[in-house]
């Protein structure tokens, strides 16, 4: 039998119980023994719950326990999840985690200090939910060099571009009305400015390079100043907006971003909707492949965190490779990466957007007091120069 810890008995960690209790035999089956849950980390108690007698309060409970060879860390956060998780590896109890933050900041460390004590650090919660998407970039794709990777990595803004093109309604009635229905969080600022798919992008593409890239490296955009009208264009573009995350490799630079982009129809990111989420990923053998599902909620996130547990009890002692190291990854500033651009303009400056960017293709959608076009190729740095001359009403990268 090998006996596990949970470490936060919130919205993931119940769930990592629920998950490993209702698919009991599978799981025991596919570990190659029984998992038992010994111990529950939480401050608070939970008189009723039918794990109320695992729930401790001091973490040395479980660190000293030398039976305890495998903790789910689902607290959250970097303190105390980075202390406890630290020390945890350091004597040799591998850790399995849904904590985004803490993988981005500290993952190239803690993988090391779990392959120096023979165990490992484990995160397929961490990006995309329920989705694998950590486990086929360590081993499914190992034949592959991977140069781009392009995903839907926040359930929340996906839920809100796709309700607005729905609806035609606005962004900030969409927010109102997803935080009132529990879908938005009451402080939805790290969503919808960008900043959780910003830390996803980068644990994938540091999996992508095999060096670290840092979070704070990487140019992010949040969907706050997309409007209704701005769905208006994309549809009669035959075009949908949304969050991407993207992350590329271009003759040994890494470009990293994450940004609204309008995308036509044939794109297979256009047609993931609502919460869901996918990583489009492409090597230079296999082409694209792409892995959609369910990248949040507490069932598919623990069903994540389970699948480790189950990588760690087949591997005990043993290290599962994972090419992440400690060197940092220089990005190539955004400023040269070349594309086209939706922009707006107030109808009096149609003429000098004509003479400014001057190759241009008109959209006609019937905004009154509006000129809307779409450029030619051009560098982000072109693209400011042009747009600083003409004053635009707003743009849109296009993908
Ligand atoms: N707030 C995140 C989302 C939850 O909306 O996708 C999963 O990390």
């Amino acid at each position: 039998m090998i006996q596990i810890a949970v470490m936060g008995y919130g919205t993931v960690g119940s769930g990592v119980v629920e998950v490993i209790e209702k698919n009991k035999e599978e799981i025991n089956k596919k570990s190659g023994e029984a998992i038992n849950i010994k111990y529950i980390l939480d401050l608070r108690d939970f008189p009723g719950d039918p794990y109320a007698d695992k729930v401790v309060h001091d973490v040395e409970q479980i660190l000293n326990d030398p039976e305890v060879k495998i903790i789910c860390e689902t607290m959250g956060g970097l303190k105390p999840a980075y202390d406890f998780t630290k020390r945890a590896l350091l004597l040799g109890k591998s850790v399995c985690t849904s904590n985004k933050e803490l993988v981005a900041v500290h993952g190239p460390e803690l993988i090391q200090i779990a392959h120096e004590n023979k165990c490992n650090y484990l995160f397929e919660a961490s990006v995309g939910g329920g989705i694998p998407i950590i486990r086929p970039l360590n081993y499914s794709l190992t034949a592959e060099k991977i140069d781009a990777i392009t995903g839907i990595l926040n359930g929340t803004t996906n839920y809100i571009l796709s309700k607005m093109e729905k609806e035609g309604a606005d962004f900030d009635d969409v927010l109102k009305e997803a935080q009132e229905k529990g879908y938005a969080e009451k402080n939805p600022e790290a969503d919808v400015e960008g900043y959780d798919a910003c830390r996803k992008i980068a644990i994938l593409s540091s999996l992508m390079c095999g060096k670290n890239v840092k979070y704070q490296d990487i140019y992010t955009e949040g969907i706050t100043q997309i409007t209704a009208v701005d769905f208006i264009y994309a549809k009669a573009m035959g075009k949908t907006i949304k969050l991407l995350a993207q992350s590329k490799e271009e003759e040994g630079a890494f470009f990293a971003m994450v940004a609204p982009f309008m995308i036509g129809r044939e794109h297979p990111l256009s047609m993931v909707n609502d919460v869901f989420n996918a990583v489009c990923v492409h090597g230079n053998m296999l082409g694209e492949s792409m892995y959609y599902g369910r990248g949040a909620g507490k069932l598919p996130t623990a069903s994540a965190v389970v699948s480790d547990v189950v990588d760690c009890a087949r591997h005990i002692g043993k290290v599962i490779m994972c090419f992440w190291d400690q060197g940092d990854v220089t990005l190539t500033g955004i400023e040269q990466a070349s594309r086209r651009f939706f922009v707006r303009v107030a109808g009096e400056n149609e003429r000098k957007a004509m003479e400014t960017f001057q190759s241009i293709h008109v959209v006609e959608a019937d905004v009154p007091g509006e000129f809307a076009f779409v450029t030619e190729l051009m560098t982000e740095k072109e693209f400011n120069e042009k747009a600083e001359k003409t004053g635009i009403i707003s743009r849109i990268r296009i993908e």
